[in-house]
């Protein structure tokens, strides 16, 4: 067990997405994890399926579209979510697995799950039994696995493994472990665990000390060799581990960490890290710091003239990862208004966006829209075009037309055409700004009413006309959770308009599911 490659289990779609504020559409999520195949991921899980019917429907569509990865649904040790997860991921095939989790820490045991050992370790070994009965591939995790006393943990690994299990997963699900501390813990399981060369030890780190990268590392060292984790990072309070950083650490030092030189320690296809980064981050709304490792920004810039001077010397002085290894330094030539429907089609694929012919239709339609207003189309432009040419299509009211007043001297005030089903409907109202009167107009229209919780903008690209890129998180009604929704635009206040008028048509599709 201890020897052979890392697999990465990417959560990004179901841990990754509970993060507040980073949650998916259907389609965000396809093309995340079409993605994510393109890395190499070994497995994908897709989400939470008896979490909503939105859940159950994208684990079964990501598992009917995938066709390399592992697809993994969620479930907790209750027949009736082992049951749904079985169902959503089956079009998977042989590729279907099913994760059954339950809490094994005293904490857990006394306040959340009102169960004893015994209890915890019977419903255990029920769950992957039932799980087994349907799929061939089932993971168990132990919930607070390090802060469960050893000898128990142990005793519940090896019942997991003789009821079926093929992977256990310890997961650190506070953040609270220490690198160590986490290892040792791997240790003693591999020593005390009758029945451990059966499975494949796997780990999953969260980031609340930031310790998230050294303990999965001292996990594998230890000899785990699954990890669980999400691009850049995202997920509950601070964070998954990022599947990037611990990729390049074992790509980068494979001796220091336990494999041989010159070996390959896991499967991805790391100059494709970028790309995913960069899918991500748009799909979800949650932006990369520029700082962050391996993706960030500037995690490549070299502005003291010294270190500039010695990468132009050497770039190995002050570079340990070659930056187009992981997918830096592939840009091309922007686009313009005279660029064809193919050269967009092919961008967009580089990009790692596929699309159907008729969304293509409906990017490029906005493309040429925006190439008017611009000289240069640059590859995060025609990204952002993607998300908001798509999402608009879908949505049950579509933004046709904007006018608004502003200055220092002038009341916000702005007028705004929304159509629905082929209809039009117009409506003007004053604001604290020109954004703000623009919203107010979109309630009136719609007869809503949102409050805003967050607003985020930045620019695509550089120079004077870059494309805004408006992110916002909503709040239409008191008791659920805020919605999420971009527009992107030349005009910022059209952005936001468009961005506020996607989380709109995101809350109505969510609560007509619900409904
Ligand atoms: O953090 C955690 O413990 C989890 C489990 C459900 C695997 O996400
Ligand atoms: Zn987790």
């Amino acid at each position: 067990m201890k020897n052979g490659k890392v697999i990465f289990f990417d959560t990004t779609l179901r841990d990754g997405e509970q993060c507040p504020g980073a949650s998916m559409n259907l389609r965000q999520k396809l093309e995340v994890a079409r993605q994510l195949e393109k890395l190499g991921v070994d497995v994908i899980e897709a989400g939470f399926p008896v979490a909503s019917e939105g859940d159950f429907e994208s684990v079964s569509t990501i598992a009917r579209t995938v066709k390399k990865c592992r697809v993994a649904g969620l479930a907790r040790c209750t027949e009736q979510d082992i049951r749904k997860a079985a169902a959503a991921v089956a079009p998977a095939g042989d590729r279907a697995r099913i994760h059954v989790f339950l809490a094994t820490s005293p904490l857990h045991r006394e306040f959340k799950l009102k169960m004893s050992k015994e209890e915890v370790l019977a419903r255990a070994v029920e769950g992957v039994k039932l799980a087994k009965s349907l799929v061939e591939d089932v993971e168990f995790s132990a919930e607070d696995a390090s802060r469960t006393e050893l000898d128990f943990l142990a005793q519940v690994v090896e019942a997991v493994i003789d009821a079926g299990a093929t992977t256990v997963n310890l997961p650190d699900t506070v953040g609270f472990t220490t690198p160590g501390e986490y290892a040792a813990m791997i240790a003693y399981m591999r020593e005390h665990v009758r029945n451990i060369e059966k499975c494949i030890l796997s780990v999953h780190c969260h980031n609340d000390i930031g310790l998230a990268v050294a303990n999965s590392l001292a996990a594998v060292q230890a000899g785990a060799r699954q990890v669980e984790g999400t691009i850049n990072g995202i997920g509950e309070r601070a964070g998954n581990v990022a599947i990037e950083e611990v990729a390049m650490a074992l790509t980068t030092r494979p001796e220091a960490l336990g494999f041989a030189k010159g070996e390959n320690p896991h499967n991805l296809n790391t100059r494709e890290i970028v790309r995913t980064s960069r899918v991500v981050s748009r799909m979800s709304g949650m932006m990369v710091q520029r700082s962050k490792a391996i993706v960030g920004e500037n995690a490549f810039a070299h502005s003291s003239g010294i270190h500039q001077h010695g990468i132009l010397a050497k770039r190995e002085t002050y570079e340990v990862i070659n930056p187009a290894d992981v997918g830096w330094g592939a840009t091309e030539l922007p686009l313009t208004k005279h660029s064809g429907r193919a050269a967009v089609k092919a961008r967009l694929e580089r990009l790692g966006h596929t699309l159907s012919n008729d969304e293509l239709t409906h990017v490029f339609e906005r493309f040429k829209k925006v190439g008017d207003s611009k000289k240069f189309v640059y590859d995060d432009d025609l990204a952002s075009l993607v998300n908001d040419s798509l999402d608009t299509r879908n949505g049950v009211w579509k933004m046709h037309q904007i006018q608004f007043v502003a200055g220092s001297a002038a009341c916000p005030t702005a007028t705004v055409t929304l159509e629905k089903e082929g209809k039009k409907f117009t409506d003007s109202a004053i604001g604290n700004g020109p954004v703000n009167a623009c919203f107010k107009a979109i309630d009136r229209i719609t007869r809503s009413k949102g409050s805003l919780v967050d607003f985020n903008v930045h620019a695509t690209s550089c120079g004077q006309d870059a494309l805004g890129e408006v992110s916002v998180k909503v709040q239409f009604c008191e008791h659920e959770r805020p919605v999420s929704g971009k527009g992107a635009a030349t005009d910022i206040i059209e952005a936001s308009a468009r961005a506020y008028l996607n989380a709109l048509n995101r809350h109505l599709t969510l609560s007509s599911i619900k409904a």
